[in-house]
């Protein structure tokens, strides 16, 4: 009790400094690139701030490194066929080497350290040049990172370039997988065991979207196994995700507000510098949960719109929309 009554007036009377702390634990945590929802953000920063010592530490160490997350798109084309993948009805291509290589050359030396990840809505290691990138990224003074699917891991190759890989797995029940589109379990299981067997677990995150599926055994399964970290994610809640839902998923839409006259509005996103985004054609986004590009043109744009009460359909739905 009686740490409890220091604890409590300490935390209060630094909440400033905590709320500094936060943002840049979200700011720069790898588990960044594990926000496709915004609800994320909240269920990582619970999973950080506690002790409140621990996040100090994370805290200060993180902002050593002093710097953006940067989520590089270079693939909308993907093997597998998820039901909740919005990706699965854009335009399937790669980015292009010249588009890859401006955008890496342009963050030195204004970050001069930053995690890049290599990812957006299509199966990253389908792209050719996959592994040019990585080590790119790597040889350019940056930390490459990236989630993949599990269906074509070259064990030794991610063990030796990425410092930490995320492997998306949302069951370990065959039929279930095969049901939200992830196919072939078994292959994915058994390449995640030959990854584990070269790479120290610890360093791997298993990322779930929850839909609703028994997550009990995939839980235990994961704790087990000794991986670093298990995201569950819930289902993406904005309207240029849940457009593309079908029946088989269980999900209620936001509400909108009724009113003819949309008030200004802003986000954290827009408002300072937390990421950015870089779609497979190159277009520079300040958040990774756009989808539906239409009507936007630069973030400077995007925050005048937002500021005149007009919302693009890529943050329609967005719970990160505040009252400005
Ligand atoms: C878009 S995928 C791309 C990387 C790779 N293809 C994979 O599935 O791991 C990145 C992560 O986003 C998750 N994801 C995709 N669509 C989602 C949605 N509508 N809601 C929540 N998470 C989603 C996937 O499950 C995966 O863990
Ligand atoms: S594996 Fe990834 S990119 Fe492919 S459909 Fe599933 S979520 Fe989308
Ligand atoms: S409101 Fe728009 S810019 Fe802001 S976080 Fe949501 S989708 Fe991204």
């Amino acid at each position: 009790m009686r740490f409890v009554g220091y604890l409590l007036p300490g935390v209060l009377a630094l909440w400033p400094i905590e709320k500094w702390y936060l943002d840049c634990l979200l700011r720069h945590s790898e588990l960044y690139a594990a926000c496709i929802s915004e609800e994320i953000f909240f269920t990582t920063a619970g999973q950080f701030c506690n002790p409140f010592l621990a996040q100090i530490a994370v805290g200060v160490f993180l902002v050593q490194l002093g710097n953006l997350f940067h989520q590089i798109e270079i693939t909308t084309r993907c093997n597998f066929s998820c039901s909740y993948c919005a990706g699965r009805s854009m335009d399937q291509q790669d980015m292009d080497w010249e588009t890859f290589k401006a955008i890496v050359d342009g963050l030195s030396p204004q970050h001069q350290h930053c995690t890049v990840s290599l990812q957006g809505e299509g199966e990253p290691s389908l792209h050719p040049l996959f592994w040019c990138m990585a080590d790119y990224v790597t040889t350019s003074g940056h930390t490459p990172y990236s989630i993949l699917n599990g269906s074509r891991l070259d064990a030794a190759r991610i063990a030796a370039t990425f410092p930490r890989i995320g492997i998306s797995l949302d069951t370990l029940d065959a039929s279930t997988a095969e049901r939200i589109g992830r196919h072939n379990l078994t292959k994915v299981l058994r390449n995640l065991e030959e990854l584990t067997a070269v790479m120290s677990p610890s360093r791997i995150t298993v990322m779930s979207v929850d839909m609703g599926q028994p997550l009990g055994p995939l839980r235990a399964w994961v704790r087990q196994r000794g991986f670093g970290r298990h995201v569950i994610q819930p289902l993406a809640r904005k309207d240029d995700y849940a457009r593309h839902y079908g029946t088989a998923i269980r999900f209620t839409p936001r509400r909108q507000p009724e009113s003819a006259v949309r008030p200004s509005s802003t986000c954290r996103f827009v408002q300072s510098d937390l990421m950015r985004f870089y779609t497979w054609k190159g277009q520079e986004l300040p958040c990774c949960f756009i989808k539906d590009t239409t009507g936007i043109e630069s973030i400077p744009q995007l925050k005048q719109s937002l500021a005149r009460g007009e919302v693009p359909p890529g943050c329609s739905g967005c719970s990160e929309l505040r009252p400005l």
